[in-house]
């Protein structure tokens, strides 16, 4: 199958403008999600199950491979995810009020390099949209993998009241999140990365925090695992200063990484963005995974994201200190049954780090 994606799919979808192709993955995804009796018999096919289902944060996981944040934006092709084999999906970064996003073009394509990049800008139809689309067409008790909600700040938002957003969304999705990844990495918000710094991080998470913990007591619930999600770019200096926040405040987790500034060495293309895919991300995110592991010693569980194009790519991040994986550029370049051939490598790889 994955041969007849990339010799016949993917050049009809390369010959497209990125966006336009992306547009039209999305649409047939929502049209297969909207039909549970054809998820289900795919999903018969392609579905990937560890012996014993990895067991993170208080959840559980059918396979170690799952969608990256990006791709769902909106929450409205879990479903269909699912059937294709994916082991969790984390949809968003939704922001409280539907955005545009940046003015198109705003993705690009390096087949050379097996990368692209955006500018997207979080474009997205809101919290209440994204809270609609979960509990109409994937809702919780119902899921055979859990779904992420990755929550971010709008553009037109002042730094010093991001926090603002992250609770409105974080309040708006709590009933159908399994998990929340708190996007403080993307490039494309203007000042986004600045939250980042431990000047505005502590006060964040300690209010997500508190948020969750209210929450939780409030329905007698668990509190939701929260995740934070970092950009390759960072120093060792302040990954340390990011970590001890996240271990000291209970954080369940940490997702390395996002897409980066940087470029690779003779690259020409001039677009801005953020790059992700290829094997300087690939390689700068399994050093960063590895940094967290041996820095925490194992302590704080770590999702392994960037350039994942092969099953040998997906075990490295394993091998690293990653519990599990994500993917986005590789499932572009790849095809639709990309996710079960990597679920299926890394069954029973490396079980000493989970
Ligand atoms: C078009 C595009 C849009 C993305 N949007 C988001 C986003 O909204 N939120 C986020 O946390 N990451 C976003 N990402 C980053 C991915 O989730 C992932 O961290 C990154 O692409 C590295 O993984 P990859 O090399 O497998 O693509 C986006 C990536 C791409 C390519």
């Amino acid at each position: 199958m994955g041969c007849i994606y990339e010799n016949i799919i993917r050049p009809i979808l390369f010959r497209m403008d990125p966006e336009q192709a992306h547009d039209r993955g999305r649409t047939a995804l929502m049209t297969l999600g909207s039909m549970p009796t054809l998820c289900a018999l795919i999903r018969r096919c392609n579905q990937v199950r560890e012996d014993k289902p990895v067991q993170l944060f208080g959840l559980e996981f059918p396979n170690r491979v799952g969608l990256a944040a990006g791709m769902d934006k909106d929450g409205e092709f879990a479903r269909a995810i699912e059937a294709l084999g994916f082991g969790h999906t984390e949809v968003g970064t939704v922001t409280p009020q539907a955005q545009p996003g940046n003015p198109r073009p705003r993705l690009f394509r390096y087949p050379e390099q097996k990368a692209l990049i955006n500018r997207m800008g979080f474009n997205n139809k809101g919290s209440e949209a994204m809270l609609n689309s979960l509990s109409k067409h994937y809702p919780k008790g119902k899921r055979g993998i859990p779904v992420g909600v990755n929550i971010g700040k709008a553009k037109a938002t002042p730094l010093d009241q991001a926090v603002d957003d992250y609770l409105a969304s974080f309040r708006t999705l709590a009933d159908q999140a399994d998990y929340f990844t708190i996007n403080i990495s993307s490039p494309n918000t203007p000042g986004l990365r600045d939250l980042q710094s431990e000047s505005y991080l502590r006060d964040l998470l300690v209010s997500l925090r508190d948020e969750n913990q209210s929450y939780a007591k409030k329905l007698g619930h668990q509190p939701h695992p929260m995740l934070l999600k970092i950009a390759p770019d960072l120093s060792y200096a302040e990954i340390d200063q990011i970590v001890e926040v996240l271990l000291d405040l209970n954080y369940d987790g940490i997702i390395a990484t996002n897409t980066t500034i940087s470029r690779p060495n003779g690259f020409t293309s001039k677009e801005t963005g953020g790059m992700s895919g290829g094997v300087d991300l690939r390689k700068r995110s399994n050093d960063v995974i590895n940094y967290i592991h041996r820095s925490t010693e194992g302590k704080l569980p770590i999702i392994g994201v960037g350039g994942i194009d092969s099953a040998e790519a997906a075990g490295e991040k394993i091998d690293a200190g990653a519990s599990m994986v994500q993917l986005y550029t590789g499932w572009i370049y790849r095809g639709p049954f990309f996710a079960k051939e990597l679920a299926n490598a890394l069954k029973s790889h490396g079980e000493d780090w989970i």
